[in-house]
């Protein structure tokens, strides 16, 4: 059964979304722009899950209606780079321009590169000069390389589209190194035919020096933060349930639009509880009785005790707690580091990526974070204690997209 409060994940659906108007309409008229071939950049800031993912979700469909060729890509730690940024951006443009015809698919694009194909389709420069090199660790990617890239893209599409768009979600990550943000803006300044719409928490912009001011007025900002009107926050509550039989009683949607301080999350969290208490007790009208408050407080008492927990462990035990969700709940040295060498593209082989764990499996063991789980021959599984933990893991921290 569905419940249309989703507290997780970020809102893709209109019909969920509630507000933000004003955000929309000063991003939308960026978009406008393109057509009179203006390009204009954005910034969107705000604090931890006030909305952020979710309003770049909806921009990219504003943009798609607007004629404009959008990718979204979502940064991590891993991938704050110069290289993997671009590598990102190139593989989603020649994937959403494949669906307008321009390019081939990315895979047969990919294969043309892969076998040296003469009359290669677009003669970017990025993809060549990342597959002569058999160690990618440590590549630098020149300034003319990525003009060059850029340029033949929109070479290419501006015949039919108005513009692209390139979303950066989570981009206060790329503030660590404010040289790179620096070499993004030269780029972009002297090309036309692109808009960015960066997002992220606020330090992305801040302490920047006299040296790296003009990326500052590089970006219109845009500021969220919780819903500014009560209507808003009313609007959050009863949109989701419009088209079924069933309503808030007014004084608990009040009471919501109070304690959760006009916070989107929060509100979808504590919405989340009520509907699921009306439906348990079948009826038609949801309140906001104890029960609810209790099951609300104790979810989030749960997620800021595991929030301080993980945030409390060193860089590299969080990656090995990410990693050995992502395999599955039973996990041994050997699946963990086929999964390394597969999805992380770890160039090592199996063999030393496993024994480089060893250390991790004892030391998550002594913190009583994982525990063995089954033993099979000589293969010794572990899983993670507290699977609310592994929730928090899973959904919690940062929601996906
Ligand atoms: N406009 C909105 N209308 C209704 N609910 C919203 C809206 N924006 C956000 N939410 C709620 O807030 C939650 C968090 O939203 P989202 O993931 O977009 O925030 P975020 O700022 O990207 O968070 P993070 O900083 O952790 O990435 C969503 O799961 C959803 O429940
Ligand atoms: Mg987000």
């Amino acid at each position: 059964m569905e419940n249309p409060y989703d507290y997780i994940k970020p809102i893709k659906d209109e019909k969920r979304f509630a507000d933000r108007k004003n955000e929309l309409k000063e991003i939308e008229y960026v978009l406008d722009l393109t057509k009179g071939g203006t390009y204009f950049n954005v910034a969107i800031l705000g604090e931890r899950r006030v909305g952020k993912t979710s309003l770049l979700n909806i921009i990219a469909k504003g943009a798609g209606k607007r004629n404009l060729l959008t990718v979204m890509i979502k940064l991590d730690e891993n991938n704050a780079n110069l290289l993997e940024v671009f590598k990102m951006i190139e593989e989603r443009i020649i994937s959403e321009g494949s669906k307008y015809g321009l390019f081939p698919k990315w895979k047969d694009y990919f294969s043309q590169l892969i076998n040296g194909v003469e009359k290669i389709e677009i003669p970017l420069l990025l993809p060549k000069i990342y597959f002569s090199k058999k160690s990618r660790g440590d590549m630098d990617v020149s300034y003319t390389t990525l003009e060059n890239d850029m340029e033949k893209f929109w070479e290419k599409v501006n015949k039919k589209v108005d513009g692209i768009v390139i979303m950066v979600d989570e981009s206060q990550l790329l503030a660590r190194d404010k040289a790179l943000l620096q070499r993004i803006r030269n780029l972009f300044e002297t090309i036309d035919g692109y808009v960015l719409i960066f997002s992220g928490t606020p330090d992305m912009l801040e302490g920047l020096s006299e040296v790296f001011s003009p990326i500052d007025r590089f970006f219109v900002k845009v500021y969220i933060g919780p819903f500014k009107n009560k209507e808003d926050a009313e609007e959050a509550i009863s949109k989701p349930i419009s088209n079924m039989d069933i309503k808030f009683d007014k004084d608990s949607m009040n009471r919501i639009i109070e304690i959760s301080r006009r916070y989107p999350y929060e509100i979808n969290l504590i919405s989340h509880f009520a509907f699921r208490t009306s439906q348990e007790k079948g009826e038609n009208v949801i309140k906001l009785d104890q029960n609810v408050l209790e099951s609300v407080t104790i979810q989030v008492q749960k997620m800021k005790e595991y929030k301080g927990m993980f945030d409390s462990l060193a860089e590299k035990e969080k990656d090995f707690i990410t990693w050995f969700v992502e395999v599955g709940s039973s996990v041994d040295r050997t699946s963990l580091a086929e999964h390394l060498k597969e999805d992380k593209e770890d160039a090592r082989e199996i063999k030393e990526i496993r024994n480089s764990l060893t250390m991790y499996f004892k030391r998550l063991m002594r913190k009583r974070i994982i525990e063995k789980d089954k033993t099979e021959g000589r293969r010794v599984f572990y899983k993670i204690k507290d699977p609310w933990l592994e929730l928090y893991v899973r959904y919690g921290q940062k929601p996906e997209v």
